[in-house]
């Protein structure tokens, strides 16, 4: 009998090839696993096309619910976004798959895991780095990082082994998708220059083509989670889902980024992810209302810190964990409703309310009712302003 191998497969033309490219240099048998973390549409097409390519077994795991709950909200409490930008969506879902994936080896007694990612992106860093975590003795094949082969002769090599080459691979874009977001790369879009043409968004509407009403609604939140739109309740699925469709038919959610890869080059990144830009805004406005100035000014270096880990593979580090557990305190009054606008392209903060609101009426108002001891104020200039005062008088700083 021979070595079993866990590939990570998505039905695309790399890891259908991987199917017989394994089988035939390391002699192993493949069992396909392909992990659903939303947008997955052929499921069960995909499940026999593994068999069909020479795996001998194909499993789908519905990952979905744990991808949201366990990833992306917590993501979305800790406000995560790389470079100031990108929310994160590939790089959650792959310390999910590299757990699912290392469950799967252990149920099936395998002595392996197989992934398709090539050798210059990040995908590979957070697969390998998580595998190797979780269990060390597990070996790791990447056959797209060891086989040299160009796209040309992946399809030439599929063909001459009878693998069906999907007619993705006439799509000129390289594409991933989770409920987080769906990254878009390859193709004209290496010309950081060149507009991206229409047809690489499919979740977002061109904002000229949006609707010409503006469409307002209110987000809630408990503890940092979303949980109704509109005083509608929902499962974390059902809302992301529905603020993807919402956002996108509004043109909110496009990105289009010069990111910086932890291989170190420099990429260009499209991105549509309308749920997540607009529960990350909708979420700091709460916290500008429910936090403290120490608290949000902090909570900006965690933010910083979390992204870049869970960005760079370090999901699984006790860093993360660490911040994770600070996060969630942050969000302990982080309760309520914020209002937003949705217009052609732009999503806007309008309202917000919470039980825990921080905001005073009668301490900020210049009406009737105000509370505010203005009187209290020289007193509190004099103090605060003495240090610059007496550094400038006995140092001469400002004679110029
Ligand atoms: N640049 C993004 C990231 O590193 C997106 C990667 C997309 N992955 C892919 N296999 N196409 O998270």
């Amino acid at each position: 009998m021979s070595d079993k191998v866990i590939l990570a497969y998505s039905g695309g033309l790399d890891t259908s090839v991987a199917i017989k490219w394994i089988k035939e240099k390391y002699d192993m048998d493949v069992i396909a696993v392909m992990i659903d973390v939303g947008n997955e549409k052929n499921i069960t097409v995909v499940k026999q096309k593994a068999l069909k390519v020479g795996a001998v077994k194909s499993i789908v795991i519905d990952a979905k619910e744990a991808f949201i709950n366990d990833y992306a909200f917590p993501a979305l409490q800790a406000d995560a976004m790389y470079e100031d930008i990108y929310p994160l969506a590939t790089a959650l879902s792959r310390p999910l798959m590299a757990k699912l994936l290392v469950g799967v080896a252990r149920e099936e007694g395998a002595s392996a895991i197989a992934h398709g990612c090539t050798g210059k992106g990040n995908d590979q860093v957070r697969l390998d780095v998580g595998i190797n975590t979780l269990a060390p003795d597990l070996k790791i094949i990447a056959p797209a990082r060891e086989w040299g082969m160009t796209r040309e002769e992946t399809i030439a090599y599929a063909e001459k082994n009878n693998i069906p080459v999907p007619i993705t691979v006439a799509s000129p874009y390289s594409i991933d998708e989770c409920l987080w977001g769906k990254a878009i790369e390859c193709g004209v879009l290496e010309d950081p220059w060149v507009e991206p043409p229409d047809d690489a968004y499919t979740w977002t509407k061109s904002p000229d083509n949006a609707p010409d009403k503006p469409e307002y609604i209110e987000i809630e939140f408990e503890k940092g989670i979303p949980t109704a739109v509109n005083g509608r309740k929902m499962d974390g699925i059902s809302l992301v889902t529905f603020l993807n469709e919402l956002a996108g038919m509004h043109g909110v959610g496009r990105i289009d980024h010069i990111e910086d890869r932890l291989v170190g080059i420099k990429s260009r990144e499209i991105y549509e992810a309308p749920a997540a830009l607009v529960l990350v805004q909708a979420h700091k406005s709460l916290q500008t209302m429910t936090l403290s100035k120490n608290q949000l000014n902090f909570k900006q270096m965690v933010t910083l810190k979390y992204s870049d880990l869970v960005y760079n593979g370090l999901w699984f580090s006790g860093l993360r964990q660490d911040l994770t557990a600070y996060i969630k305190s942050t969000q302990r009054f982080v309760s309520g409703t914020v209002r937003l606008k949705l217009f052609k392209g732009s999503s806007v903060v309008v309202g917000r309310k919470s039980p825990f609101s921080l905001y005073s009426y009668n301490l900020a108002t210049y009406d009737k009712g105000d509370e505010f001891d203005q009187s209290a104020s020289p007193g509190f200039i004099h103090l605060w302003g003495l240090p610059s005062k007496t550094q400038a008088q006995l140092q001469k700083l400002n004679q110029d």
